[in-house]
């Protein structure tokens, strides 16, 4: 019998995003979404069975806040088979909460941990559902490379799958602009969304953009590529000022890397961005390009931290 499993998972960054619910409980999304899965960013966990009266979770080596993990446990004993308390232990390698989808490394993780301590066969479509029960852009971190979620109806229907397998030569500059806790989570700050004037409208366009996307991926054109996700996000935050409570995860320091961005576009370099529930800006561009353009931005951030991310791997056992 097991008695203690690990999983490492890294984060993924959507170049077509999700941005809202209709089934909140499920986390069944209202788009399609399609992400790239990074190698420098990840998450490692550990389960095992405990004798404590509720289910625990040490994070980075620090007793926290358990009610999310206990909630997903508790809907993994719903759809498995009932289970002891659990004891998580997991380090991010990655800022938490900071918009730079720790959630979607964690438990993604953490689904690999419970599905090895359970003996439950590893299926990757039935990973990839109860991943997304956690944390809806986990579904897609169980697997490397380029990842589809399918947003479906119902619960057995809305699982992420393999896109395409292989690496493109796309690089994400991360720029760190934050790694504090962001105030509104992607879970209230998308459900807010949903309440703009436009929103149907994102939905609608995202659906295209999917299709454009898809075709951009396979032929390796990461000009369509850039273009495609930083329209689509930019979209995205569109709706979070338009909504009814308006908020905005952008900072000054977002915005300036935003244009500086387009400016470097505009002389000829490929550079993009995509930018999530948080102030950080990942900039896309390839492998020719990043170093030139790592440059440019240390010289004009010099108080802003980058890194530089390419496609990485799915989950694997530890
Ligand atoms: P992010 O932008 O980092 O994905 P979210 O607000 O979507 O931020 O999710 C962050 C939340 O995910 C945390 O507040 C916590 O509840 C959960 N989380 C993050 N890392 C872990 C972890 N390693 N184990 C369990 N839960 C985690
Ligand atoms: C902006 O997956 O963190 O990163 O399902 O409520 O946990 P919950 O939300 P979450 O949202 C991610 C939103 C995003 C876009 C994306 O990753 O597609």
């Amino acid at each position: 019998m097991t008695t203690i499993a690990t999983a490492k998972a890294h984060t993924n960054i959507a170049l077509i995003k999700y941005w809202g619910k209709k089934v909140p409980a499920l986390n069944i999304p209202t788009t399609s979404s399609l992400s790239m899965t990074l190698d420098k960013f990840y998450t490692t966990t550990s389960a095992e069975f405990s004798d404590e009266a509720s289910d625990t979770l040490i994070l980075n080596a620090t007793n926290t806040d358990s009610t999310r993990v206990s909630k997903f446990l508790d809907s993994l004993r719903d759809y498995y088979g009932d289970f002891p308390k659990v004891r998580v232990r997991s380090e991010n390698h990655v800022p938490t909460a900071a918009g730079l989808a720790s959630s979607a490394s964690s438990f993604s993780a953490l689904t690999g941990a419970m599905f090895q301590l359970l003996e439950l066969p590893k299926d990757e479509r039935e990973m990839s559902r109860a991943a997304r029960r956690g944390s809806g852009s986990a579904s897609r971190s169980i697997f490397g490379n380029f990842a589809l979620w399918n947003m479906g109806n119902d619960d057995k229907s809305s699982y992420a799958e393999s896109f395409y397998d292989e690496d493109i030569n796309l690089s994400m500059i991360v720029a760190e602009i934050s790694s504090s806790q962001k105030k509104m989570s992607s879970t209230l700050g998308m459900q807010l969304a949903q309440t703009a004037p436009t929103y149907s409208a994102w939905v609608e366009k995202s659906a295209q953009q999917l299709e454009e996307m898809k075709q951009a991926i396979i032929t390796h054109d990461i000009e369509k590529i850039g273009l495609i996700a930083q329209d689509n996000a930019l979209g995205m935050h569109e709706q979070n000022r338009q909504c009814t409570q308006p908020f905005d995860y952008f900072t000054e320091q977002t915005r300036a890397v935003i244009d500086f961005t387009e400016r470097c576009y505009r002389s000829g370099l490929l550079a993009f961005v995509t930018i999530d529930a948080g102030p950080n800006v990942k900039i896309i561009t390839d492998k020719t390009t990043e170093k030139e353009l790592l440059a440019k931005f240390r010289r004009e951030f010099p108080e802003i931290s980058f890194e530089v991310a390419h496609a990485g791997g799915g989950l694997k056992y530890v």
